[in-house]
């Protein structure tokens, strides 16, 4: 067994153990009352950053949550990785769905994880993933294979749009300089067939509020006679998709990248069987845009979203009423070229026109971000498929996410350097649900192969 495995195979209980322990912690970005919570996160990554080996480690103040920032350097001739993670979470609810507690983690066995996976809250977006990045530090550093510098930045606001992020990549460009950006915050297609994600969606989140009478009205009294908001607004809602399931806002496709032919069937060699897909989601058949399969479906093409939609009555029983008001949240994914700011004017614009006399419509945008492609000729690319094969076994096949990470394209702008998205995660790892969990397979695995894409990534800069 060559160092790597011996180290990870002597270790793994404690790795996992110091997993759970910071899953633990309920570091709820979006809630305030966790507020102490996240605090308290990052001084933990703190304290792991400095045990694994960083030669400095500090909390930076940011005007929201802290960014931990750590390094060890070693020689300015030789190349230098940052690592970027996020030690927030996604709130946890609705809590009752959850088999056992979002911040007691367990490890069970699943049929996609015969060796058992942690449940936890954070479990693989992203505590899980970011740590994988701290361990492999620690492995490299007590076995003398680190081969390059390394600087950490773990970040507590991914989940609510990165804003103290952007505000701190933007003052601090010397300090944060690097030659390749490592993440793991995504996922590859299965345990037997690894994958580098390529390409991030951008995301436009916006909340609407349809008014119409100034205040609740008996619905027997006043219904027909005047706009209910509820009705209008699912209204305007429904026009948002055509009878193909276009998007029907003017100019919100004008620069969506038309993929060619030929990249259309590299992406369609990918693995993938619709009937697996269909059953582990209990659903008769897909749905979505006409011309476009699954996997383009959720990667190459810009969507919308209902995210949530409230409004009137909702308790117990009946009650006869029009609201005075309705709203909703709804996101939309964008494709690379579409500028998320350019797409929530369309939006708003667009939505302001559907509502008709007698309401009056607000559109509140939320966070964005632009989406992103990594080019698949660059060392650190090459880096990490040569990591893959050692430790899988086989090739990983380059795939674009539906997901985002809006930051990556700020630090393209602003650090003028590619990232790398090695992420470990699956699909059915329940990211953002109840009984979110992170295999111990892919745990270690992961591992294992970040210690060879710094050693790859090193020898191919020379
Ligand atoms: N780690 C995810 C993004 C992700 C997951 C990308 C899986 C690709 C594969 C990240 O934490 C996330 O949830 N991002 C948000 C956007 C953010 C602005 C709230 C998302 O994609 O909804
Ligand atoms: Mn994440
Ligand atoms: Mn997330």
């Amino acid at each position: 067994m060559n160092t790597i495995k011996s180290y990870v195979e002597a270790h793994k209980t404690r790795f996992i153990d110091e997993l759970i322990e910071l899953l633990k912690i309920p570091s709820i970005s979006a809630d305030p009352a966790y507020t102490q919570d996240v605090i308290d996160t990052a001084a933990a990554i703190k304290t792991s950053l400095e045990k694994a080996g960083c030669d400095h480690v500090e909390i930076c103040e940011t005007p929201g949550y802290p960014i931990v920032y750590g390094h060890k350097h070693i020689s300015d001739d030789l190349p230098t990785v940052l690592v970027y993670g996020h030690y927030d979470v996604q709130p946890p609810d609705p809590l009752e769905l959850w088999e056992s507690g979002p911040f007691e983690p367990i490890i069970k066995k699943t049929d996609i994880h015969p060796e058992g996976a942690i449940f936890a809250r954070g479990s693989c977006d992203d505590k899980g993933q970011m740590y994988m990045h701290v361990k492999a530090l620690e492995l490299m550093n007590e076995t003398n294979q680190l081969p390059c510098n390394v600087k950490f930045m773990i970040e507590g606001e991914e989940e609510v749009g990165s804003e103290s992020l952007a505000w701190f990549v933007e003052r601090n460009q010397e300090k944060l300089a690097n030659d390749v950006i490592l993440i793991s915050d995504t996922g590859m297609i299965s345990n037997t067939q690894p994958s580098i994600t390529t390409g991030l969606r951008g995301l436009s989140y916006v909340e609407v509020e349809v008014t119409g009478p100034n205040r609740d009205l008996h619905s027997g009294l006043y219904g027909g006679a005047v706009a209910n908001p509820i009705n209008i607004l699912t209204k305007m809602i429904a026009s948002l998709h055509d009878e193909n399931n276009h998007i029907t806002i003017p100019g919100f496709y004008d620069n969506v990248e038309e993929l060619s032919a030929e990249e259309r069937a590299e992406m369609a060699k990918a693995p993938f069987s619709l009937e697996e897909y269909k059953n582990a989601l209990d659903i008769d058949d897909v749905y979505g845009e006409k011309g476009y399969t699954t996997n383009e479906r959720n990667s190459i093409r810009p969507t919308l979203d209902v995210n949530g939609i409230w409004g009137g009555y909702t308790g117990e029983g009946a009650k006869t009423v029009i609201a005075s008001k309705a709203y909703a949240k709804i996101s939309m994914r964008l494709v690379p070229n579409q500028d998320w700011r350019e797409i929530t004017e369309l939006f708003k614009t667009h939505f302001e026109s559907l509502a008709p006399k007698g309401t009056t419509v607000k559109v509140t945008p939320h966070h964005g971000g632009q989406g992103y492609v990594t080019p698949i000729d660059n060392i650190g690319y090459q880096a990490a498929s040569k990591a893959y094969e050692d430790t899988f076994g086989v090739p990983a096949i380059p795939q674009r996410s539906g997901g985002s990470i809006p930051i990556v394209s700020l630090f393209e702008k602003e650090l003028k350097s590619k990232t790398i998205l090695m992420g470990f995660g699956l699909n059915s790892d329940a990211i953002h649900s109840p009984n979110e969990h992170f295999g111990i397979f892919n745990y270690l695995k992961g591992i294992e192969t970040i210690p060879l894409f710094y050693k790859y990534f090193t020898e191919l800069s020379k």
